[in-house]
């Protein structure tokens, strides 16, 4: 389906019925990488997955990603589809990123918040610095050689090793990327703000989820998180990396279901007082 309000054209996937579920993917990836949420969870949840500006089938825009113009186009999506109750958002590593700023711009609009392979930490001067040749590197070499070495960081070994299937699913995932989309996320990555302060104002309930082989964020930086959260769980996710819900659906979807399950539940309480 696609939207245009934003300003470009974002394609998102809307499926099911019940408690709104809003999945924001990483970089440089897009909504294809929730395929298993999207058919898995959609029997309880409405569940909407849009692909960020630059990424995917949305149209490629240039200039900087900052995290909350991301932010602002996922709650312009909302508006559009006609959700203006409380949702939850599931945002991983980059899309954990944008869900933090949807908290600091819209707290009232969210219920729950899953922050999934992500950190609160701002970039180091090293990795601004790797970004910067990131954004320098691509009108010249394409996207070719970071579909090569995210793929293979993106994935436990293991998973890397004996899934062929999932390593060219995430290739062809990230070769969808436009150059735009690349060089807009990695700037407005490199500019966010750091979330640490963010993370002790949230008092709605979280799930914390990290794979125990994440090489790109390591699970101390989710510990940390969910220490900082007053109303928090963290499920560690083995055998997976940076893409718990692509390496481990079966788990991933689970500890989300129970989450989703304990918020409907809560609401069911409340009204019942
Ligand atoms: C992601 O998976 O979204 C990125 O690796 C996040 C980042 O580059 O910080």
């Amino acid at each position: 389906m696609k939207f245009t309000g934003a300003g470009f054209t974002m394609f998102y996937e809307d499926r099911g019925e019940g408690i709104p579920l809003l999945l924001i993917h990483g970089y440089p990836l897009n909504c294809q990488m929730w395929q298993p949420q999207l058919e898995d969870l959609s029997d309880i949840a409405r569940v909407i997955a849009p692909d960020l500006r630059g990424h995917g089938d949305s149209s490629s825009v240039p200039g900087a990603y900052s995290m909350e113009l991301l932010a602002k186009d996922c709650a312009a999506l909302l508006d559009y589809v006609g959700i203006s109750q409380p949702i939850i958002i599931c945002g991983l590593s980059m899309g954990g990123y944008v869900a933090m700023a949807f908290f600091r711009m819209y707290p009232s609009k969210l219920k729950g918040l899953i922050l999934a392979s992500t950190r609160a930490g701002a970039d180091s001067p090293e990795v601004r610095s790797q970004r910067s040749k990131v954004v320098n590197q691509i009108p010249k070499e394409g996207i070719q050689p970071i579909a090569s070495s995210m793929s293979q960081k993106l994935l436990a070994p293991m998973n890397y090793l004996k899934n062929p299937t999932l390593v060219t699913k995430i290739k062809s995932m990230i070769e969808m990327t436009s150059m735009e989309g690349i060089r807009g996320a990695q700037l407005g990555m490199m500019d966010r703000f750091d979330s640490h302060a963010t993370l002790k104002q949230i008092e709605i309930p979280t799930l914390v989820i990290h794979g125990h082989e994440d090489q790109i964020v390591p699970l101390s930086e989710a510990e940390e998180m969910k220490a900082e959260m007053k109303y928090s769980k963290l499920v560690i996710i083995s055998h997976a990396g940076h893409l718990p819900n692509l390496e481990q659906p079966a788990i991933f979807n689970q500890a989300v279901r129970e989450y989703l399950m304990g918020l409907l539940n809560d609401q069911k309480k409340s009204a019942e007082l």
